[in-house]
Parts: C-alpha cells; structure tokens; sequence
C-alpha cells in the first residue's frame, strides 16, 4: 500500500491548520472508512494534545488514528513510513516554519493550506504558496473560518484572485462548534447540534480526496507518457505594490 500524503502548512500562525488535521483526520477514518495516521512535526504538539483527550474519552485504542511525531526533518522518512501501511497520512506543522516545513512538503502530495478570509491573511500565505511551487506541490486552499451569511468582500475576492491558487470550493464557517469541541478531544461529528458544520467537513474531506484522486490519475497519465502537460504551479504573483517601483517613472 502506498497511501497519500497530505501536509497542511501556512506560514501563518492560528489559521486553522490542526484544527482543520484533526477534522479532515476524522472524516476520513469514520466507520474504518480509509486507515488514517497523523503525523505532527509542530512542537507546540497541540494535535498530539487532542489526540491524548480524545483517548481519555474513547479509549485508547478506538480512535482509530496513529499519531506519531517527528522532528521537521525527519517528516519525510517518517511519513513515508505511516505511507505503506495506511491510506493516508496527514501532516500538521507549525507556524512561521519556512525551512521547518520543507520536508514535509517535499513528501507530500497535497498541500492543504488553511486561510482566513480578509486581504491580509491572504496575503501572508504567498510565502507558503511560493515554497509549494518551488518543490513542484500542488496546493490547495482552503477558506476557514469564515463568517456567516457574509459574502466574500470584493477586497478578498481580489486578493484570492492574486494569489493564483486552487481554491477549494468547501469552505469552513468560523463556529464555535470547531473551537470548542477540538478543545475537548472531539470534533463536529460527535454532536448533533453541530450538523452544519459537520456537513462542512464532509464537503472538504470529500472534495481533497476527489482532487487527489484525479491528481494521481494525471501523474501516471504523465509517467505512462500518456500527456506531458504536468507543469510546476506558477508561483504566485509578488505582493501588490511590490513592483510598484520598477516601472515607475
Ligand atoms: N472554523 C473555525 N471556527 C472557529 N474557530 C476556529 C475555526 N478554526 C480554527 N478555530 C480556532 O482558531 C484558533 C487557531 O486554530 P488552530 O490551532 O487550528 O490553528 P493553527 O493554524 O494550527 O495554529 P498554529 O499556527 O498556532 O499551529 C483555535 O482557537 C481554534 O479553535
Ligand atoms: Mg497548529
């Protein structure tokens, strides 16, 4: 078995990167769906943190995750590793972590980067999105936290749009349901009450796994020679006003 490889990274700290980890974790394992192992190289540990409360509350052995923890570089080794013998393998890392995080997205075969949606957050992710494309990984983007009913401001639609990323369509809405129940080991699926944004994780795990899947069929499209469209991402334009200067007369 060879098993996917999903690293969430965002230069940014407090986007959500564990605790959407922990939700994606989750979804996918349920009902032994797929074998899940998390893999935190964040030393903040805040996944592994959940991962010990949600075995006080269900019993060691039934969460049905491994969880292993590793220094940033020894991430690649390590997930290659959980990669034989699971279907997936997510890794959290931390925040601020340019060089940290090189290794796991070397790995990897998905970037999944949580981002907030005002001008300024987006802006802060071009740094990660540029160290994705330097290593030829595809990212993706995922809105989190976003508020309710509001529509996307045009500033923020510009600032997406700048960005010249993928963004997944599944978005998570900034609900206490997330904040409190990973606080408590749990995630959204344990309660009813928190069926809306049940249904927005489920929306996203499927939507990753959708995209992943057609990922691997272009590559062995590309190592069967069949098209050699593959192309590294573009990285993403400099910030605005960055070239300001230069064509300034
Ligand atoms: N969709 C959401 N709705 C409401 N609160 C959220 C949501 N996602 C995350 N949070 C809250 O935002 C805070 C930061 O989340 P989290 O720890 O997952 O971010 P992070 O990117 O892992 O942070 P760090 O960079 O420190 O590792 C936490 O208090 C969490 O409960
Ligand atoms: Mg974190």
């Amino acid at each position: 078995m060879t098993g996917i490889i999903f690293t969430i990274a965002q230069q940014k700290g407090g986007a959500g990167k564990t605790t959407v980890a922990a939700h994606l974790a989750v979804a996918w394992s349920r009902r032994g769906e797929r074998s899940v192992a998390i893999l935190d190289i964040d030393p903040q540990g805040s996944l592994g943190e959940w991962l010990e409360m949600r075995e006080r509350r269900l019993g060691e052995d039934a969460t049905g995750l491994t969880f292993r923890t590793a220094s940033s570089w020894g991430a690649r080794r390590e997930a290659q590793r959980l990669a034989r013998d699971h279907d997936v393998v997510l890794i959290d890392t931390p925040a601020n972590a340019e060089r940290d995080a090189r290794p796991a997205m070397e790995v990897a075969d998905l970037l999944i980067v949580p981002v907030q949606p005002t001008p300024l957050d987006l802006w802060a992710t071009r740094p990660t999105l540029e160290m994705a494309a330097r290593e030829r990984l595809a990212a993706l983007l995922v809105l989190n936290r976003v508020p309710a009913r509001a529509r996307l401001t045009e500033s923020v639609l510009d600032a997406m749009r700048e960005l010249n990323a993928d963004i997944a369509e599944a978005r998570l809405g900034n609900r206490v349901a997330f904040a409190e129940s990973v606080g408590d080991g749990g995630t959204v699926f344990d309660k009813a009450r928190h069926k809306a944004a049940a249904e927005e994780v489920r929306a996203l795990a499927r939507e990753i796994m959708d995209r992943a899947g057609a990922a691997a069929r272009a590559e062995t499209r590309v190592q069967k020679g069949i098209s050699s469209s593959k192309s590294p991402p573009p990285p993403p334009p400099p910030p605005p006003g960055a070239s300001a200067g230069a064509g300034a007369s």
